[in-house]
């Protein structure tokens, strides 16, 4: 596997793929990589002809009292996963070719980034969008690779993909899990064994949701409170937040009529941890109620 480090000869890389008419996947990661970022990896070597991850952890998208100099990192363990599951190039761009001095542009989706995770991490989801529009610039992918696990980060990017005219297909894939139902996550790294066990309450809570809305719940409030009962009996666990939304505007539904997404953050300890489920209604919705 290759590593590529410098902005032009990455952007050279890509010009000679497309010239030879290959397909270029792109997955963009911060590192420290586990079979999350994997899936992602042998989804975009499966769909195209040459995959480039990228790893940068991005300061743009850290608050100022965020994780970004503990960010946890180990290169090496990345390069193998990488190599084993068969990358054709590395791209490891350093922070001062990304941010030159003098650097003043931002790209930001505005609506679907102001709930969820918003609230909490306002300047967030814009360092996302900046840096991943540079990485699309110099990469130009025909196809990008993302995880569910962010589902309000893959829909920010479907957004600005759009809106920009990128000409890039967005693919998203499913959430792995460790065998106890936690999500994966680079952060889980930070939890204390008491912590890594109490984090199970959030898949938990989404799999006791799901059952719910399959055995005909509809009220949005009832399974929300559903999930936060869950999560607040672990004593180790801080909800920062529980909603449903729709899964494409991410905007707060109450009723489960077609798909929504309930997603959730909570803290242990110092930790923030993500996890979601699409919460499908059971059959019966794509029929017009008059159709009966
Ligand atoms: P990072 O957290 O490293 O995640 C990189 C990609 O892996 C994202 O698309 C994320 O959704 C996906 N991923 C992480 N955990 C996953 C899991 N358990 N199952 C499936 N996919 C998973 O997300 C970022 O980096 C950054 O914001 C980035 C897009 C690279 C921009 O800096």
């Amino acid at each position: 596997m290759q590593t590529i480090e410098q902005t032009a000869e990455m952007r050279a890389w890509s010009e000679q793929a497309r010239a030879a008419g290959q397909r270029i996947g792109f997955v963009p990661t911060m590192g420290y990589l586990h079979e999350g970022h994997i899936s992602l990896v042998r989804e975009a070597r499966r769909r195209t002809d040459r995959c480039v991850v990228s790893i940068f952890v991005n300061p743009l998208q850290f608050g100022a009292n965020e994780d970004l100099s503990r960010y946890p990192r180990d290169l090496d363990r990345d390069r193998t996963m990488l190599e084993e599951v068969g990358a054709d190039t590395l791209y490891l761009p350093s922070a001062s070719a990304m941010y030159p001095a003098g650097f003043q542009t931002q790209v930001e989706v505005t609506d679907v980034t102001t709930g969820l995770c918003g609230r909490s991490r306002p300047t967030h989801f814009r360092g996302v969008t900046t840096v991943l529009a540079k990485l699309f610039n110099t990469l130009r992918p025909h196809a990008t690779f993302f995880g569910e696990k962010d589902f309000q980060q893959l829909v920010t990017v479907r957004r600005m993909v759009k809106d920009l005219d990128f000409d890039i297909d967005v693919v998203g894939m499913p959430i792995v899990r460790e065998d106890d139902g936690v999500a994966m996550s680079s952060r889980n790294k930070y939890l204390s064994s008491e912590e890594r066990t109490a984090a199970r309450c959030l898949s938990r809570s989404l799999a006791a949701a799901k059952e719910a809305v399959a055995g005909g719940e509809r009220d949005g409030r009832r399974v929300q409170g559903l999930v936060e009962g869950i999560i607040r009996k672990q004593p180790l666990a801080e909800i920062d937040y529980v909603e449903l939304v729709d899964v494409e505007s991410l905007r707060v539904v109450t009723r489960i009529e077609q798909p929504a997404l309930l997603a959730l953050a909570a803290r242990f300890g110092a930790t923030r941890l993500i996890d979601n489920a699409v919460l499908e209604p059971a059959g019966g919705c794509d029929v017009p109620k008059h159709a009966a």
